[in-house]
């Protein structure tokens, strides 16, 4: 496996690059904003595609690098469910899984440093976010944090994992870059607590200032959509109305860019066709699906995904690609619910 921590010494974050393989696909966890031209030249150096990009939480002490790096490399983004970010490209939820090439993460939701904490786990090692660090914990006094749920997703799932599994944290103010469950069971002051009460009572008196980038950071992290008013300006957008009526037109080829996982919780539109957002470029290129579908078969391709994202990012490189018919379902599966669409399996 290819795997990389990187550094931020202006907020002390810890950034998590992983891939399978050279010339495969890659994901990266916790990007900051002011370290994605670096990013952006490792992923060239190790001959790595950026597929996915994670934030654990809706960081507080740092301004996220999720959407330019969507900008630059066209990625997925994920957060989870709780999250307050206006739009991802994929809200995970607890015993879901992060794929990649050869890289599944599982997802664990670890609330308590905010309630959109999530920690993402291997076989061999654990991604805890501000949930667990290297003798620490991440602060419960801001951002819907709440230290009785720490205490649970600390001890009755992280302490869990077999002592030897490493942690990997999103900080490090000293100077640490890994540990272990055992290790942090063993020598974390702050899991050497008797009870939940005597945690809470710890972390309630903790009185710590606030992050200095807190009032710009949390704002700016809020809004990380991709702006879908720019491709509904050049005509590529459809209403869910604009495709329930195109819906049974044998020239239309509705597409369904979103993963198994997803399609399997919050089902599909009827006729639709499934080309998983990582292999769209791909199937685009000759003699792929999308591009026999266009071309040979003369269909229109409408795409869709959970909220707009991968499609407005597919139907512009649909246009590139010279299939000037393609458009997208602006919103989404969310809109297309919303609208009373009909939805299967
Ligand atoms: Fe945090």
């Amino acid at each position: 496996m290819i795997f990389r921590q990187l550094f931020d010494s202006v907020s002390s974050t810890y950034t998590y690059l992983l891939a399978s393989r050279h010339g495969g696909e890659a994901l990266i966890i916790d990007p900051v904003l002011e370290r994605v031209d670096r990013y952006i030249q490792l992923l060239r150096e190790l001959d790595v595609r950026l597929v996915k990009a994670i934030d654990t939480h809706l960081h507080a002490d740092h301004v996220t690098g999720l959407d330019a790096l969507r900008e630059r490399t066209q990625c997925i983004t994920v957060m989870g469910e709780q999250s307050k970010a206006d739009v991802v490209s994929i809200r995970v939820d607890d015993g879901d899984r992060v794929d990649i090439e050869g890289v599944s993460l599982e997802v664990s939701y670890t609330p308590g440093h905010t309630d959109d904490s999530y920690s993402f786990i291997l076989a061999d090692r654990v991604f805890t976010g501000d949930t667990l660090l290297i003798r620490g914990t991440g602060r419960t006094d801001f951002q819907n944090g709440d230290p009785r749920a720490q205490y649970e997703s600390i001890f009755g799932r992280l302490l869990k994992l077999a002592d030897e599994t490493l942690v990997y944290p999103a900080h490090d103010y000293k100077g640490d870059t890994v540990s272990t469950i055992g290790e942090e069971r063993s020598f974390n002051p702050r899991l050497q607590v008797k009870s939940l009460d005597e945690y809470v009572e710890l972390m309630n008196n903790l009185r710590l200032p606030n992050p200095k980038m807190m009032d710009v950071a949390v704002p700016t992290n809020m809004r990380i959509g991709l702006a879908q008013g720019v491709v509904a300006d050049r005509g590529w957008a459809l209403s869910a109305d604009d495709v329930r009526a195109m819906l049974p037109e044998p020239d239309v080829a509705l597409i369904d860019l979103r993963e198994e996982q997803e399609r399997k919780k919050h089902g599909v539109i009827p006729t639709s066709l499934h080309v998983p957002y990582p292999s769209m470029q791909a199937s685009l290129r000759s003699d792929g699906l999308l591009r026999r579908l266009a071309e040979t078969d003369r269909k229109r391709l409408v795409f869709y995904c959970a909220y707009g994202e991968r499609s407005a990012m597919a139907v512009q490189a649909a246009q590139a690609a010279g299939f000037v018919t393609a458009r997208h379902l602006h919103g989404g599966m969310q809109t297309w619910k919303q609208a009373g669409g009909p939805v299967i399996g």
